[in-house]
């Protein structure tokens, strides 16, 4: 059974899609152990207690440089004997000592198709504001595992979601978070906790 750290900053809707998938049985062979917030108010720390789930503060004002940061980070991920670690609306950069640390076992849900729409400053309502702004007829979702590249690991999973005439960011960002990010995060976890996604020259290898 692997051990799951779900890092998150804010509603943790993807965070109530791992738990929901773990209760289901969708998660084979891992179990979310702790959820460790950027922020003291994010609501997902209240999901997580709700669910006997421990929890984490660690913010990134509290540190003088990054660098210590990074490293503060990294210790409490190893001391909490994480196996994998999932970025669930984590609004904090990573630093390459953690990246390095945990590689390939971090895994990223980014509401676009990787590479559309991604990279540095595309986050939030940004990432729909752009799609919209392009005109694409399809966006969605990407699980990925992190490197030191801003949205340019190896791709686990992606699904596509219809954008229609008339969509506000809001409008379609709810849409991409329940037709495709509450679907494809679970199952990426799912893939890892059970062994079946091999990284091959920076290719996610999917073994089903
Ligand atoms: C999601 O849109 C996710 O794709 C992005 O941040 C948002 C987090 O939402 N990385 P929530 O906190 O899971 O509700």
């Amino acid at each position: 059974m692997k051990n799951i750290v779900v890092l998150v900053s804010g509603g943790g809707t993807n965070l109530q899609a791992l738990i929901d998938a773990e209760k289901s049985g969708i998660i084979k062979n891992g179990k979310i152990t702790c959820v460790i917030s950027s922020k003291p108010d994010a609501y997902a720390l209240t999901r997580a207690r709700e669910n006997n789930i421990s929890t984490e503060v660690i913010r990134r004002a509290d540190f003088e440089s990054f660098s210590d940061y990074d490293k503060a980070l990294t210790e409490l991920l190893i001391s909490k004997n994480a196996d994998l670690v999932v970025l669930a609306g984590f609004m904090t950069i990573l630093g390459h000592e953690v990246i390095s640390h945990f590689e390939n076992r971090i895994i990223n849900i980014h509401p676009a198709l990787i590479p559309s729409f991604c990279g540095e400053g595309f986050y939030g309502l940004r990432v729909h504001e752009a799609a919209l702004r392009k005109g694409v007829k399809l966006s969605g979702a990407t699980a990925h595992f992190v490197n030191e590249e801003c949205d340019g690991g190896p791709i686990i999973i992606q699904k596509a979601v219809e954008v229609k005439y008339g969509d506000t960011p809001e409008v379609l960002q709810k849409r991409i978070m329940e037709q495709a990010e509450w679907k494809i995060l679970p199952k990426a976890v799912s893939l890892f906790c059970e062994d079946k996604i091999k990284v091959i020259n920076n290719i996610a290898c999917i073994s089903e």
